[in-house]
């Protein structure tokens, strides 16, 4: 299939361009360059030695991403594109709100109007709010903490509204746990912007010496250590669940989480970390983060039963090559 993957510069959707290269797909990359650089379309094509088309757009532009539809035969589409950072969505809602919401309106019209019938959309377990752990897929959604999360829920209706009114669409809406980890030739992963606000790069800045110690939000909670439980999932696993996610696409919506099922606490993270690399992490506890929840983690049974979709990277893993890409990385 030739896929049209917008936001396919950044961090999981240049994994995922990996992944469905080396299943034979052909990928077409939509970004803005926002919040990646154009060098690392090159090192998707270093890495698989194949050709990638590449359009530098805005996907809230509908007539530039018109034009990538009118000139190319695509199959399909997996928007990635999207802003992440849940603390400058509370200070910026209508940029969020615009951004996340508008790509996908302009990315589902053109899809109609060119007869383009998969869609994958990338979802986020915040979606989930406060509900018990663990999360599977019927769960009711409860209010999110902040409107990037908002933006994810609006998302999720609106395709679901659409796919309704044309019965031809199929569309997978895929809830991310937490991905870390990068590709193993330590060429691509994660770059934050500034000082990083999610664990793994906080924990990889640490060991490279540009951050003096790690502060962990809180070990009160009630939690294994006290400290917040999440769902690591290596980029990789993640990436290749889209490709499976795409292949196996029937008419409708199908909802599915991307996690490991299994909960592992900061303090586990960290431990994990300093014996897979044999590095000492620094680290002070501190007052809870606003908004963060004690425990996230996935019911996986879903993706599993529906798509024979599995994550396989453990967590030691996850940390040797997080770090593999941040020793290897230069500004
Ligand atoms: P990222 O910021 O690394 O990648 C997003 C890419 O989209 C960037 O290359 C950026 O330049 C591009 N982009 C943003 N807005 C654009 C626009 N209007 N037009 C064109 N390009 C645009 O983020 P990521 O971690 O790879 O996340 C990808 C998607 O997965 C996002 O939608 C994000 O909300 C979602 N998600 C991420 C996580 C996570 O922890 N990383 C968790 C759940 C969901
Ligand atoms: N944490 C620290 N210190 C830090 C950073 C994080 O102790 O410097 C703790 C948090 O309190 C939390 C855990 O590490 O308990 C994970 O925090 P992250 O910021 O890495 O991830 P979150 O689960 O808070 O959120 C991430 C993304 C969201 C996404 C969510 C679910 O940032 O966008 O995963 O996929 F919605």
């Amino acid at each position: 299939m030739n896929i049209l993957v917008t936001g396919g510069a950044g961090y999981i959707g240049s994994h995922t361009c990996i992944a469905l290269l080396e299943a034979g797909h052909s990928v077409i990359i939509a970004d803005n360059f926002y919040n990646s650089k154009p060098k690392n379309v090159e090192k998707i094509m270093e890495i698989t030695n194949k050709t990638i088309t590449f359009y530098e757009i805005d996907v809230t532009n509908a007539a530039a991403v018109e034009r990538i539809f009118g000139n190319n035969q695509i199959d399909g589409v997996i928007h990635f594109a999207g802003l992440k950072a849940v603390g400058e969505s509370t200070k910026k809602p209508l940029k969020y709100y615009y951004n996340n919401l508008v790509s996908t309106i302009v990315l589902t019209k053109a899809c109609i109007k060119y007869g383009v019938n998969r869609f994958v959309f990338s979802s986020s377990a915040t979606v989930y709010g406060d509900n018990s752990v663990p999360f599977f897929e019927t769960m009711n959604l409860l209010q999110t903490t902040n409107p990037y999360g908002e933006t994810k829920v609006m998302c999720e209706r609106i395709l679901s509204d659409v796919a309704i009114a044309n019965p031809s669409l199929s569309i997978a809406i895929l809830r991310y746990f937490n991905p870390i980890g990068a590709h193993e030739s330590g060429l691509i992963g994660e770059v934050p912007n500034g000082i990083p606000n999610n664990l793994m790069p906080y924990i990889t800045q640490v060991a490279k010496g540009k951050l003096e110690k790690l502060k962990i939000y809180g070990n009160d909670y009630p939690t294994i250590d006290g400290t917040g439980v999440r769902d690591y999932i290596h980029v990789l696993d993640l990436a290749e669940g889209h490709v499976v996610a795409l292949e196996n696409l029937t008419n409708g919506v199908h909802i599915y989480n991307l996690g490991s099922g299994k909960g592992t606490s900061v303090l586990e993270l960290v431990k994990a970390f300093e014996h897979a690399n044999d590095i000492e992490i620094p680290y002070e506890i501190v007052d809870r983060r606003p908004g963060d929840i004690a425990e996230c983690y996935a019911d996986v049974s879903k993706v599993e039963r529906e798509l024979g979709w599995a994550a396989k990277r453990n967590v030691y893993e996850m940390c040797r090559d997080a770090w593999w890409f941040e020793r290897n990385y230069k500004e």
